[in-house]
């Protein structure tokens, strides 16, 4: 019908609709009327933030491999700068909130960081508690805004989380201090240029899931991650907001040719664990670890390397740099690769002083021209 109006349109299409939007364009959408409010809190929408980035207009939002590569210095380098002004202005802020404070630190740079900051509390305090379930990854590479605290509340509502990126910022060990009970399915944690992390970070992110808390829950267990619809509905259902209009088919649709799926209810604690409210099935940290940078947080000893290599290793851990990190040893770097066994050398970093593991395979120092990452040669 040519004069169907826009609010006359099943919620299925609209949210489809919704698909094609940018996070912006969303919130905006989200201040139409209640019912666009609550379709845009729809988990399959925000899979993969990044605050930052959107925080500065550039309102990416698909898979995080496309901007895996490191950006440019300038880029790096207006980052820094607009952290130090931050910094700065936020301890005398109490002494001093004058408009001429502001302009004589440099008022782009703060505001920005300003922007940034409400947009990660407006994420947890209002978003994140809707789609939390739904997010696979989260970008924080770079932020002058981010604390320990932020991440901490992220990971609590984000289980399902695969990919983290908190790249040179100011986080410490505490960040993963829920690890100790629940372990997220990562598959990626890139720490590179995180100073403050230390051995503590690494015994968590190693800790072995508790058993005492599997419980009996009847669940479907969905092992394919593209099942979109399928977790908006049950998103939904749960929401005990307005079905879907067009879900049911969508559903049936997908059920019936969706190869990986497990067509039975079963009981998660005899399938290996209990669910995240995604559907994907849940797994220790230390086991679907693919990517593990910490380079220049030069704090790491040997000390949390073998934390990590007696508590089963990283069996699935292919990508390892540890560039930046001169008071490791060659016999940490052995301990740890004998219990890393899909490590692959081209993507294995370490300082080049250390007579360790993998020698002639083993890719060198990443720091070495890096200029703002540690490494014992820098300057020379
Ligand atoms: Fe030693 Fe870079 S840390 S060569």
């Amino acid at each position: 019908n040519p004069s169907t109006h826009i609010s006359q349109l099943p919620a299925e299409i609209l949210l489809r609709l919704f698909h094609f939007l940018s996070p912006a364009e969303l919130l905006r959408c989200s201040q139409v009327c209640r019912s666009w409010s609550e379709l845009a809190q729809t988990g399959s929408l925000w899979r993969h933030l990044f605050p930052v980035h959107w925080a500065r207009g550039d309102y990416y939002s698909g898979p995080p491999g496309d901007l895996d590569q490191e950006p440019d210095e300038e880029w790096v380098s207006s980052r820094q700068k607009e952290g130090r002004a931050y910094q700065e202005w936020d301890e005398d802020a109490d002494v001093d909130e004058s408009d001429e404070s502001l302009s004589s630190r440099g008022c782009l740079a703060i505001t920005t960081a300003q922007r940034e900051k409400r947009l990660l509390n407006g994420l947890i305090q209002n978003l994140l508690p809707a789609v939390g379930p739904s997010v696979r990854s989260v970008v924080l590479a770079y932020s002058s805004t981010v604390s320990s605290k932020m991440v901490r509340q992220i990971l609590s509502f984000c289980p399902n989380i695969s990919h983290l990126d908190l790249t040179q910022t100011a986080v410490t060990d505490s960040a993963f201090d829920s690890w100790s009970s629940s372990p997220p399915p990562l598959k990626h944690l890139d720490l590179s240029g995180c100073e403050q992390i230390t051995d503590g970070s690494l015994r968590r992110l190693s800790r072995k899931k508790r058993q005492n808390f599997l419980f009996k829950q009847k669940v479907w267990l969905l092992d394919s991650s593209e099942l979109a619809d399928i977790e908006d509905a049950a998103e939904w259902s749960r929401r005990g907001g307005a079905s879907l209009p067009g879900l049911g088919f969508v559903e049936a649709q997908t059920l019936s040719g969706a190869a990986e799926l497990r067509t039975k209810c079963s009981s998660s604690s005899s399938l290996g664990g209990p669910l995240g409210p995604g559907g994907g099935q849940r797994t220790e940290t230390r086991r679907s670890l693919k990517f593990l940078s910490l380079s220049g947080c030069y704090q790491v000893t040997d000390l949390g390397l073998r934390a990590v290599s007696q508590r089963g290793g990283l069996p699935s851990l292919e990508h390892l740099n540890l560039s930046g990190c001169p008071l490791i040893t060659e016999v940490g770097l052995q301990e740890l690769v004998s219990v890393c066994p899909a490590l692959n050398d081209e993507h294995f970093y370490y300082c080049d002083n250390i007579d360790g593991p993998h020698g002639d395979t083993a890719s060198g120092c990443q720091n070495l021209q890096c200029g703002f990452r540690v490494c014992c040669r820098s300057g020379e």
